[in-house]
């Protein structure tokens, strides 16, 4: 229905982007599903109007009325979002038109301009992400490769069309680092060459978060940062970063040391044990123990720049006076329930952080009240102690907790000695 749409109003529809490198690279009897689909609209032999990718999804709007339409005005594209089945997931179809983009200076937001496909095409990050289908007769179905898309695919490589490209959006770096490990490919020793030259250009002061970068840059700097840490592979890929020296457009000073990467590891190790089903959000917690080897001052920069939650802001604004705090009370401790007062103050992510940080003495007992202890409950219930003629007080929580803190250090065993030392 959008090529459709499109022929009618005189207009050439493309698939453009990672759908068609990922067709192109699916194996021959393999169904692909599409879950992001990027189209681009021209207009043949010139520059469609800017606004025709909206115009279209505003038609295929009306064909399909449950379809969600968002317009983002500055770029001209429009998303239009399927809620499909929840073991399908949803399907999202953005159309955008055929753009040249404008960068006023190096790190900036491009500025847009009505364009041929062509042109659409160049300004894209590398040569395997600007290839297209054509949708549109005459010629559907063709590919439009002019960069070399295919044979790069061919030959497993990651390539920039041009120079700048990493100068125009540093973003691209870690995308290179992403699509490199993700795809198995390498990353063309130009193009290896173009992002040294950027990270030593200096270019990456605008990106760097001590400083007050662009806030759309930094979006995009932490949904790359967000892919890469969540992924599979961010083993290789934070050593491929590290190894680019790509590290430091976010910090200078920081920099994948023996220690860190064993802390980062072991972080993930913890949680893959702890979190099995991602509770809390995996990525952040390596992104933290990174920003954690700066100074403290430094880590507020960085972490509010990026726009992190609130709560990892604050975590990394506190980490010293808790981890103060934790590992001077901890010697002071003996019994389990004294172990478990003092730790039950403090949230999983915070306790981790602080675990791996820390000597093995403390790193133990961290671990042993995070596998055990904290899941230690006293051995009756409030309905027990209504059960036992209790009427409901504030009372019952003092002495649920006492009955815990006796659970714990093993002065009671059984339901019928829980029950004993309550009426005691
Ligand atoms: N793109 C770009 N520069 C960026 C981000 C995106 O040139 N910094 C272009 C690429 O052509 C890319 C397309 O926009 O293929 C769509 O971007 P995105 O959806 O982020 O990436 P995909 O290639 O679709 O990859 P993925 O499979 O990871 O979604």
């Amino acid at each position: 229905n959008a090529a459709k749409e499109a022929q009618q109003r005189g207009w050439h529809l493309y698939l453009v982007g990672g759908a068609v490198r990922d067709l192109l690279l699916a194996p021959g009897n393999q169904t692909l599903l599409l879950q992001d689909i990027d189209l681009v609209v021209d207009g043949f032999h010139r520059a469609a109007d800017v606004g025709a990718g909206v115009e279209l999804a505003s038609k295929l709007r009306e064909i399909y009325p449950q379809v969600r339409l968002s317009v983002h005005g500055e770029f001209q594209t429009a998303a239009l979002i399927w809620h499909k089945d929840p073991e399908l997931g949803s399907l999202m179809i953005d159309i955008a038109t055929a753009r040249t983009e404008f960068y006023p200076y190096p790190a900036a937001n491009p500025q847009v301009e009505a364009s041929s496909i062509r042109q659409d095409l160049y300004r894209r990050d590398f040569t395997i992400n600007a290839l297209a289908v054509r949708l549109t007769s005459p010629k559907e179905g063709e590919l439009l490769d002019f960069f070399g898309g295919v044979e790069d695919l061919r030959s497993h490589q990651i390539k920039v069309l041009h120079a700048n490209s990493f100068i125009e959006d540093p973003t691209r770096i870690y995308r290179a680092v992403r699509f490199a490990v993700r795809l198995g490919f390498k990353i063309e020793p130009l193009t290896e060459e173009y992002i040294r030259y950027a990270i030593e250009s200096g270019v990456y002061e605008k990106l760097r978060l001590e400083n007050h970068p662009a806030p759309a840059l930094t979006t995009r700097l932490r949904a790359e940062l967000n892919y890469i840490l969540e992924a599979s592979y961010w083993k290789p890929a934070l050593q491929l970063l590290s190894h680019l020296g790509a590290l430091r457009p976010l910090h200078s000073q920081l920099v994948l040391t023996g220690e860190l990467w064993w802390e980062i590891r072991c972080v993930s190790r913890w949680l893959r044990y702890l979190d099995p089903d991602h509770h809390v959000s995996h990525w952040l917690i390596r992104l933290e123990i990174l920003i954690a080897s700066l100074k403290t001052e430094e880590r507020i920069k960085i972490a509010s720049n990026l726009q992190l939650p609130k709560d990892s802001i604050e975590r990394l604004e506190n980490l010293d006076s808790m981890e103060k705090t934790i590992k001077s009370a901890l010697p002071n401790c003996q019994k389990v329930s004294e172990f478990v007062l003092l730790l039950r103050q403090y949230k999983i992510q915070i306790l981790i952080i602080v675990g791996v940080r820390s000597d093995k003495s403390i790193r133990h007992i961290i671990w042993q009240y995070l596998t055990q202890w904290s899941k230690t409950q006293a051995l009756l219930n409030g309905n027990d102690l209504k059960a036992m003629g209790y009427k409901p007080s504030p009372k019952f929580k003092e002495i649920l907790d006492q009955l815990l803190i006796a659970t714990l250090d093993q002065k009671i065993e059984t339901k019928q000695e829980a029950v004993d030392f309550v009426k005691t």
